[in-house]
């Protein structure tokens, strides 16, 4: 079966910058993926790039979502597609309320009439938000904004959901409420693929991941076998 997004020989370069140089990946569907990586590692870059945030001229290379060609595609356009990224918790709409967020998530729906049950099932997932759903969003914690951005994301149905360090600037018990939250969304069939700093949890949350490295993937491989890889355990483990 062929993967539901693949990067091919894929190059990013800001002006004459090389900093993506020429990665592959897969993501099949229902799988959680991810990628870890130290500062600079051109991980959010090429994140952004599939989800249509980077300019196009940048890019290199094919980005494949469905078999279908979407380098070069803007935001808007790659979202319609059912492949959506989670913005980051506090690019939330501040001065809008939690519940006004979550609409903003839905303008690309045609289907008015099945929003408000769409919402039911968000609030369902994240009761915190429901609970403050006429609350601003600029005056959440930190992990109900993240809640609240993947809520946005959620609410267009996504096939498969991008999102850049879930767990940064969060407490670590927010933090595993979060993945949680990520994982049983992986389960009931949306794909992920998550870059994210924080290796140790990344590893022991998706099913595969890669490695970047100043711009290449230096590794890949099913997480349990990263996860007792020496190299990976010496740099990115803490031993
Ligand atoms: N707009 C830009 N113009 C020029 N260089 C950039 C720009 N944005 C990022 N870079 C550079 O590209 C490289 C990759 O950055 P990127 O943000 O993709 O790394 P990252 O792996 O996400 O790092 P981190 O873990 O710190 O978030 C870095 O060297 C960065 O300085
Ligand atoms: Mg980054």
């Amino acid at each position: 079966m062929a993967p539901l997004l693949e990067l091919q020989d894929f190059h990013y370069y800001y002006g004459n910058i090389h900093t993506v140089k020429g990665i592959n990946m897969q993501v099949n569907e229902g799988e959680m993926v991810t990628i870890i990586g130290a500062n600079g590692a051109g991980k959010t870059t090429t994140l952004q790039a599939i989800s249509g945030l980077k300019e196009t001229k940048g890019v290199h290379g094919k980005i494949i979502f469905e078999g279908k060609e979407i380098q070069g595609y803007h935001g808007h356009k790659v979202a319609a597609l059912g492949l959506c990224q989670v913005l980051e918790g506090r690019h939330v709409f501040s001065k809008l309320t939690v519940e006004e967020n979550l609409l903003t998530g839905a303008y690309l729906r045609k289907d008015a009439k099945n929003i408000k049950e769409d919402l039911k099932g968000i609030y369902k997932r994240f009761p915190r938000l429901e609970e403050r759903r006429t609350q601003l969003a600029g005056t959440l914690s930190g992990g109900e904004q993240q809640m609240l951005a993947i809520g946005r994301a959620l609410i267009n149905k996504p096939k498969m959901i991008l999102l850049d360090e879930p767990s940064l600037g969060l407490a670590p018990v927010i933090v595993k409420e979060v993945f949680k939250a990520i994982r049983e969304i992986n389960q009931e069939g949306v794909t992920v693929l998550f870059v994210e700093q924080n290796s140790k949890i990344a590893l022991n949350t998706a099913n595969r991941g890669y490695v970047m490295q100043v711009g290449e993937v230096a590794m890949e491989g099913y997480c349990k076998d990263l996860l007792v890889n020496e190299e990976v355990k010496k740099a990115y483990l803490g031993g």
